[in-house]
């Protein structure tokens, strides 16, 4: 693709100039935003270039291991692994504000950058691989009154003490440009069709208090249900497919016993680019197959429940 050669090279040149003969750390989420972003700077500054993977304890299922595995061992990009889910979910605990909550973490991010930059000689500059729409998102919402809808915790800047710059090369991208972006730099297929994963992770689709029985659970019928659509060859037909666990317990009925349990939903939706979505028509097969497999196979679920809300008027995620 001609386009995203010249704007890859254009980007490349843009970033030396930048950063010069500093170091740049940059935050990855295992997404494919943030995986363009560290591929293209490493191509532009090699091993100027260290990457931090921060697990906050709200990833899915094995992704701290997937994402590990892909940089440290493919790309071989300096990669340092903070386990901070600690951190993280002591913070967050009795937080059942959404705001709250993704204030809360994209605070703790840079507490954690920062921490990182400093044992990083001549770190002066912090990579984002944030997108037009978050940057629009933060600010207005489809040409309507400039209110904030939520606080994308990769937006908005960094506090001037933190005393690193920040180098966002994809700013000017949409999701589809970062995919054929990202095709352009070599990365996986499998990779680049990864469904978004947001920054606040599995927080925002935990409505209310965030328990880890409720995480627990949470990437336990996450991982089902998407299995359910890999199998059944819809994966790349969605945008964005994800279970969110509701904060309510249901009465239900298993064997003889009487069950008392969660509520799931489960989320699908086309989109273009996050701004505007479709929820997905599944066949009422392919429904009634996912929730029975999650009610087996899921202990603390006994009730399923089909989101049928485009974007607008819901939102892509719960919070
Ligand atoms: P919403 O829920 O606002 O989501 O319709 C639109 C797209 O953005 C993702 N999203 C985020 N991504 N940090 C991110 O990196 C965030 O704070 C964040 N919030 C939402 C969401 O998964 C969807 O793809």
């Amino acid at each position: 693709d001609w386009t995203m050669a010249s704007y890859r090279d254009e980007a490349i040149a843009n970033i030396r100039e930048t950063v010069g003969d500093a170091k740049v750390i940059c935050g990855l989420s295992g997404g494919v935003d943030s995986s363009v972003a560290a591929v293209l700077i490493h191509e532009a500054i090699g091993d100027q270039l260290t990457c931090v993977f921060v697990d906050h304890g709200l990833l899915r299922l094995n992704e701290a291991e997937e994402v590990t595995r892909m940089f440290g061992d493919h790309y071989n990009i300096p990669l340092i692994h903070a386990d901070e889910s600690e951190l993280f979910l002591g913070a967050l605990e009795g937080v059942s504000d959404p705001e709250e909550k993704r204030k809360t973490i994209g605070r703790l991010f840079i507490d954690v950058f920062q921490k990182h930059a400093d044992t990083i000689e001549g770190a002066q500059f912090l990579a984002q691989g944030t997108l037009y729409p978050d940057v629009i998102e933060s600010v207005s919402f489809s040409g309507g009154p400039s209110v904030t809808i939520k606080s994308h915790h990769n937006v908005g800047g960094l506090p001037e003490k933190m005393g690193l710059k920040l180098v966002e090369p994809l700013r000017a991208l949409f999701k589809d440009e970062v995919r054929a972006l990202g095709h352009e730099l070599g990365l996986p297929d499998s990779f680049i069709g990864r469904h978004p994963f947001p920054g606040p992770g599995l927080a925002i689709r935990c409505p209310g208090e965030i328990t880890r029985e409720k995480l627990e659970i949470l990437r336990k019928a996450d991982a089902v249900y998407i299995d359910q659509i890999r199998k059944h060859g819809l994966y790349d037909e969605i945008w964005q497919a994800f279970v969110a666990i509701l904060p309510v317990r249901t009465v239900g009925v298993m064997g003889d016993g009487r069950t008392y349990d969660f509520a799931c939903a489960l989320r699908a939706v086309t989109s273009v680019d996050g701004m505007t979505a479709d929820y997905y028509q599944f066949s009422h097969d392919f429904l009634g197959e996912t929730a029975t497999r999650i009610i087996n196979e899921v202990r603390g679920i006994n009730r399923v429940t089909y989101d049928i809300t485009s974007k607008p008027p819901g939102t892509i995620e719960w919070e």
